[in-house]
């Protein structure tokens, strides 16, 4: 008998979008003699949960989300899935709650003794001249990002602590958010996909990010017609490197099924920026790409998700 899947897409995100091409490229991708799949678009107006009521009478025996950022990856949707007793690949309300939050996951790392960058957490009651002297310490440039952001958006990197402030209150009066504020680390860029298989953590690909700009913008991850990413050209001892880091930061935040480690490097030293739990999967997407190098399909992959029910 065929499976059920419902696939969610769309949401209130900016990422809505690049979400939808997710889902065309997951709805193409699925074996279509092994499951039948019921497409959710979750609304831009938040206030309408109809697709919650749609979720519910399809009755699936799997969710897959190509939901990104937002509710969809904050833990929020799969918290729904949690309550509804409705299985789902990606990882759990926790961990996506505190990979969307950079400055509680570079607490957790930095316990497990991950490298990250050094910075500042600068909330949104903080004076910030109260962070003038320990910015000075840590050097400029500086780079300042929402603490709840994705996509790259809201990030600025600051040469002067002038600088520092205007982008402080830019990203208070746009994003009601706190801000992290750290060492702009002037290196190469790589991301490191990981997927859980019957005998544990995998590394699919370490992937190099080809950065025009100072930082990988929303531009270059979306816009641009050229991919950005290629199979990474760092000599095989630093590879393996990363991939201990990326497996070691994949477990601190108790991540699973699939995700993207992102990480700097820098003299050798490799810096662990982020984790995304739900990385895009569009045909010009990171994981995409880098399932190619495990000899899998993307189908074959999304049937070894169902499978583990991760
Ligand atoms: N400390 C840093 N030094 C240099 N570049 C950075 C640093 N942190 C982030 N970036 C750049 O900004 C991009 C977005 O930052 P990231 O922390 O991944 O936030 P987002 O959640 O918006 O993707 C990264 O892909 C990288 O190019
Ligand atoms: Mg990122």
């Amino acid at each position: 008998m065929k499976k059920k899947i419902a696939l969610l897409k769309g949401g209130a995100s900016v990422e809505r979008e690049v979400s939808l091409k997710s889902a065309e490229n997951i709805l193409k991708a699925l074996d279509k003699d092994r499951y039948d799949t019921v497409e959710i678009e979750l609304p831009k107006d938040k206030s309408d949960i109809s697709w919650v009521h749609k979720l519910i009478e399809c009755k699936p025996d799997f969710v897959l989300s190509a939901l990104h950022g937002g509710r969809g990856e904050n833990g929020a949707v799969q918290g729904l899935l949690q309550c509804l007793d409705l299985p789902y690949a990606g990882s759990r309300v926790l961990s996506c709650a505190l990979c969307m939050n950079k400055h509680f996951a570079k607490k957790i790392m930095t316990s497990e003794h991950i490298p990250v960058p050094d910075g500042e957490f600068i909330t949104l009651s903080d004076d910030v001249d109260m962070y003038e002297q320990k910015l000075d310490l840590l050097g400029y440039p500086i780079i300042l990002k929402p603490n709840r952001g994705g996509s790259s958006i809201g990030i600025t990197v600051a040469d002067d602590f002038n600088a520092v402030k205007a982008a402080v209150t830019d990203i208070r009066e746009r994003y009601e958010d706190d801000v992290i504020a750290e060492k702009y680390i002037d290196g190469k860029e790589v991301t490191c996909a990981v997927m859980q298989t019957e005998n544990g953590l995998k590394v699919m690909s370490v992937l190099d990010i080809n950065k025009s700009k100072g930082i990988y913008d929303y531009d270059a991850k979306y816009l641009s017609r050229e991919s950005a990413v290629s199979f990474t050209t760092l000599p095989d001892y630093m590879r393996t490197m990363i991939e201990q880091i990326a497996v070691k930061a994949f477990k601190a935040l108790n991540c699973c099924g699939y995700g993207c480690v992102d990480m700097l490097i820098k003299d050798e030293q490799i810096y662990v920026i982020e984790i995304n739990t739900l990385p895009g999967m569009t045909d010009h997407s990171l994981i995409p790409q880098a399932v190619g190098e495990t000899g899998l399909t993307l189908g074959e992959f999304l049937d070894k998700l169902i499978e583990l029910g991760t």
